[in-house]
This record gives structure tokens, C-alpha cells and sequence, in this order.
């Protein structure tokens, strides 16, 4: 199947485009599943364009829709990952492929296995010294030719937590207050560091792909696109000189009603 008839699918999906600050694109799907369906298929076309590509994938409940969805049209669509290659956007630490809240788990078992990855390059969280793992981990990458993002608390991409320079590389962080009380309410064990690619890592990326849904997500959104461009909000990187058209958003109509256009 050709990349010809995954832009056919894309054509029937409610797509609303908007061109944000810095012509960031701003695609708004009705809702949650909509957007994740349309960010799939936008997925889709990288390893169907270049079938050698460098994909950082994040994890986290926004991408658990997405995913699915590109399993499913890569079995429809007979589209091949063998020959991707796969880095890890980010791990607690502590945490390791093991463990039923590790990001690598949540990778292999949503990511690796259904798509039939075979170039993965993982972060070991629990790694004993996460400092030199963080620079191992560095050491293992090239620019990326797609970024997958979620946004998290404060604006957070990755684990890049507020006050993060945009400079940044691979890294060890130590959790803001916001993101352990997001663990702890959604019942998931206290962590309080973890492993990152830098804001550095993301921005070199020659497309950058952000998901999000709902208010509270549109609300840190907001603050990223239009209000000032600054560490305290690492999301506001994706406004930065240059960056803002290798960026795209998928949205729901929800995030996108926190939006101040
Ligand atoms: C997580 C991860 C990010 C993710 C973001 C949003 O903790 N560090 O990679 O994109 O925060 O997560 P969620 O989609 O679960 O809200």
C-alpha cells in the first residue's frame, strides 16, 4: 500500500488547521480520538517516506490512543518498521523494562512488539549510576528525523521540567513538585527523578509532533504558544527562532478551546 492512499484516509477525518505563532500548525480534530487517529496517519507516512528514519517516541496516557491506532493501519497498510530506528524520549528512575510502569515496558509492549521495531535504543533507569547512563544514553544519538511529544505539567516535554535550558541534552531531573502529585494521584509509585533528552535533543528533531488533549492540557498549550518564550514553560522551545515550522500540534477541540488564537 502506498503513502497515496494513508493521505486518503487522512482527507475524510473533521480537520480544522489553524497557523499558530512562529507557523506552528495547529491541527484540531473534534475529538480525543479523532486527533489521535489523525496524528497516527501522520505517524504513518515517516516510515513509508524514509524507511531508515530516527523516530523519538514519549509515552504517557496521551499517546496510549495514537499507538494503538498506528499498530492497527500498520497491519492494514502492511507498513514496515523493521528498518526505524527507536529512541526512548524519556524514563523514571529506577524504573526499567521490567517494571509495569517504565516507559521502556510501556514502549516494547505498545510500540516495539506491534509495529515489529528492531532498532531500539532504550534508557536503562535502573541504571546504578542514572548520571552516566544519561550519558551513555547521549552518546547513542543523532538528530532525530521525527519527535513524538506529549506535554505534561508546567509545560513539561519530555521530562524537561520548568527551568530547563533550552540548550539542554540528555540529563537526569529531579521531578517538579507538580509532576510526582500527577504520579501519585493517577496511582502510580512515587518517583522522584528520571532520565530525559534535553529540550537540545528535541529541538534538533527535523519534525517535531505534539499531542495533547483537554482543558488542563490546552491551558499549559496556551502558555506555550503565546505567552512568553522562556525556561519556565520548556514548551515555549517550540517557538524558537527557526523551530516553530518544523512543528506540528493534534489537538482536540477541548485543548483547543483553552487557546487564545
Ligand atoms: C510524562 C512524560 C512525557 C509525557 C508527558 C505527558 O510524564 N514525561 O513524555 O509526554 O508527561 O504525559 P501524559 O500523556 O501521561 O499526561
Amino acid at each position: 500500500m502506498t503513502a497515496f492512499s494513508v493521505e486518503a484516509e487522512i482527507c475524510v477525518l473533521p480537520l480544522r488547521e489553524i497557523n499558530g505563532p512562529e507557523n506552528i500548525r495547529i491541527c484540531i480534530l473534534p475529538t480525543e480520538q479523532l486527533a489521535a487517529r489523525f496524528a497516527a496517519r501522520s505517524i504513518l507516512n515517516i516510515p513509508i517516506q524514509k524507511p531508515d528514519a530516527i523516530i523519538t517516541f514519549a509515552t504517557g496516557n496521551t499517546m496510549m490512543k495514537p499507538y494503538a491506532e498506528l499498530a492497527r493501519l500498520s497491519h492494514v497498510y502492511d507498513v514496515r518498521w523493521s528498518t526505524i530506528r527507536m529512541n526512548h524520549l524519556d524514563e523514571y528512575g529506577g524504573s526499567c523494562n521490567g517494571d509495569s510502569e517504565s516507559f521502556a515496558r510501556y514502549l516494547t509492549e505498545r510500540v516495539i512488539t506491534p509495529l515489529g521495531i528492531v532498532n531500539t535504543h532504550l534508557i536503562n533507569g535502573r541504571a546504578k549510576d542514572l548520571k552516566q547512563e544519561a550519558a551513555r544514553y547521549e552518546s547513542l544519538l543523532h538528530p532525530a528525523d521525527l519527535m513524538i511529544l506529549g506535554i505534561g505539567p508546567g509545560g513539561h516535554i519530555g521530562f524537561n521540567e520548568p527551568g530547563t535550558l533550552f540548550d539542554s541534552r540528555t540529563h537526569v531531573v529531579q521531578l517538579s513538585e507538580e509532576t510526582v502529585a500527577r504520579d501519585i494521584t493517577r496511582g502510580q509509585t512515587k518517583r522522584t527523578h528520571a532520565i530525559t533528552q534535553g529540550v537540545g535533543n528535541i529541538l534538533e528533531a527535523k519534525q517535531i509532533y505534539l499531542i495533547a488533549y483537554g482543558i488542563e492540557k490546552g491551558r499549559d498549550l496556551n502558555t506555550a504558544l503565546y505567552e512568553s518564550i522562556d525556561p519556565r514553560c520548556p514548551a515555549s522551545a517550540l517557538r524558537l527562532p527557526g523551530i516553530g515550522p518544523k512543528v506540528t500540534l493534534f489537538i482536540d477541540q477541548e485543548a483547543a478551546a483553552s487557546l487564545n488564537f
